[in-house]
This record gives C-alpha cells, sequence and structure tokens, in this order.
C-alpha cells in the first residue's frame, strides 16, 4: 500500500510558528537534487536566484533571467510532492512596475507546479507584495541582506539597523507576506523581529532564534569547497566522497579493470 503524501500549504508553515515548530527549507535547481530534498521531509523548498552562482558559476545573483528561474522552477515543481516550494523573484523582475511584476509572479506559478514566490525586499517594496498577495499570489519576503543589492553596498556585510529591519519586516506582514526571510542579520535583532511579526521567520545567518532556518543545498552537503561563511555548516562533505568515486572510476577505466565481466553483456 502506498502511504498518500500530503502537500504542505501556506496556513501549515504559518500555523508551525504559532505550534513552536521549527521549520526546514533548504534550495533546489532541478529535479534529482528536489527530490532528494523532499524524500528527506523539508517542509519548504526555494528554488533560489543563488543559482546564478551554484549553477551558473557567476560572481552574483544578478545575472539571471526570470526566463531561467522558471526554467528551474519548472523541474523543480515536478519532483516535489510533500513541500511547499518557493520561487525567487530575480533581480528587476519585480521593481518595473505593479503590472509587470503581476505579469512575472503569475508565470512563475502558471508556468511552474511551484506554491510561492519570494522578493527581496526594502521598505518601498510594501505595495509590490501588497498587489501579489491581493490577487493570491503567496509572497515570501527577504529583508536584511540582499544580495541582489550587492553592487550598492559593495560587499555582503551583517545588517545591523534595527529600527529599518523591524519595520521593514512589519511593512512586509501588513502588506500579506507569509513569511519573511532574515539574512545576515545579528541574533538579538533577529529574535526581536520573530517576536514583533505573527508569521514565521526563516533565518539565514541570523541565529537560532527564527522560526526556521534555509542555506544553500550545495553548502550543507560539502559541494562547495570554496568561500565558506562563518554561517553555513556542512552536514556532508560530499565534493570529497565525489571526488573519490571520480578518480576510481578514471583509474580503473585507464587500467582496463572497468567495465569487467559484471558490467558487460555476452
Ligand atoms: O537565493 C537563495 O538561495 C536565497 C537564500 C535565502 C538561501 O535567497
Amino acid at each position: 500500500m502506498t502511504k498518500e503524501i500530503q502537500r504542505i500549504t501556506i496556513p501549515d508553515i504559518v500555523e508551525m510558528k504559532a505550534a513552536g515548530k521549527k521549520i526546514t527549507m533548504l534550495t533546489a535547481y532541478d529535479f534529482l537534487m528536489a527530490e532528494l530534498l523532499d524524500d528527506a521531509e523539508l517542509d519548504m523548498i526555494l528554488v533560489g536566484d543563488s543559482l546564478a552562482m551554484v549553477v551558473q558559476g557567476r560572481d552574483t545573483t544578478l545575472p539571471v533571467t526570470l526566463d531561467q528561474m522558471i526554467y528551474h522552477a519548472e523541474m523543480v515543481g515536478r519532483a516535489v510532492k510533500h513541500a511547499l516550494v518557493v520561487v525567487d523573484m530575480p533581480f528587476l523582475s519585480f521593481n518595473l512596475g505593479i503590472e509587470k511584476t503581476l505579469e512575472s509572479a503569475g508565470r512563475v506559478l502558471k508556468e511552474t507546479a511551484c506554491q510561492a514566490v519570494k522578493l527581496e525586499a526594502g521598505p518601498e517594496q510594501a505595495e509590490t507584495i501588497q498587489a501579489l498577495t491581493s490577487v493570491g499570489i503567496p509572497v515570501m519576503a527577504h529583508v536584511g541582506l540582499r544580495p541582489q543589492s550587492v553592487l550598492a553596498m559593495g560587499r555582503y556585510r551583517v545588517q545591523r539597523d534595527k529600527s529599518q529591519l523591524i519595520a521593514t519586516a512589519k511593512a512586509a506582514e501588513s502588506s500579506g507576506a507569509f513569511s519573511i526571510v532574515l539574512e545576515c542579520i545579528p541574533v538579538e535583532i533577529a529574535e526581536e523581529i520573530t517576536s514583533a511579526v505573527s508569521v514565521p521567520t526563516i533565518g539565514i545567518g541570523s541565529g537560532p532564534g527564527c522560526d526556521g532556518q534555509v542555506l544553500v543545498t550545495h553548502d550543507v552537503l560539502g559541494l562547495f569547497d570554496g568561500f565558506k561563511p562563518r554561517f553555513v555548516k556542512h552536514f556532508s562533505e560530499m565534493r570529497q566522497q565525489s571526488l573519490q568515486g571520480l578518480k576510481q572510476y578514471c583509474k580503473e577505466v585507464r587500467e582496463g579493470v572497468f567495465p569487467d565481466d559484471e558490467h558487460s553483456f555476452r
């Protein structure tokens, strides 16, 4: 008998905060990884614009296009049966007027099997969030360090302007955001924001007081051996294990050990 799989919904995520249940979220950009995360029973999966750096090898998240986000979200959406899937709105796709934003976010929901969009929200995005949520497009806001603003900031840095951070999070909540990512915010400020809003906060580099946590899966699995920010923890060392396997493959092919009889047809 197969187990019936229930999709996690937006109200489920919101209720987890009230119930004091920590929310788990990681990134996926393709079918295989999304299936793996769903099997691991993540609550939410993010098709992050970090794919610009992780998949495309870019220096920042700025170059990724809406079409490319939809291409990846479509693969992820097809794989996931249980988790709630959120798709990042890429740089400038929500800043060129309400009509264009509705059209772009609408494409994400219509062309993929994903359930919500995320946007990097300054105080000026309250109206945009309100426009999206009023037509039924669920929005996750992203407050604190906003990687799409890296050129203006100069570099990625911890965000410490407490009153502005609290005001932005509250504005996102009252505009209808169902959840708020808090990126690179000191522990005490993240805790204060978390108590100030009724919707769940999902932290990345913002300490244990958030209602949930998100990281880039490739970091969690130790697939990167380059730059490792302070907030990243490797939960496995897949790069090392993969390298070992790949080197063994080359060795066996070169030495004529593979393929052997077991892996050949007669
Ligand atoms: O693009 C991304 O992966 C994100 C994070 C919150 C991890 O926005």
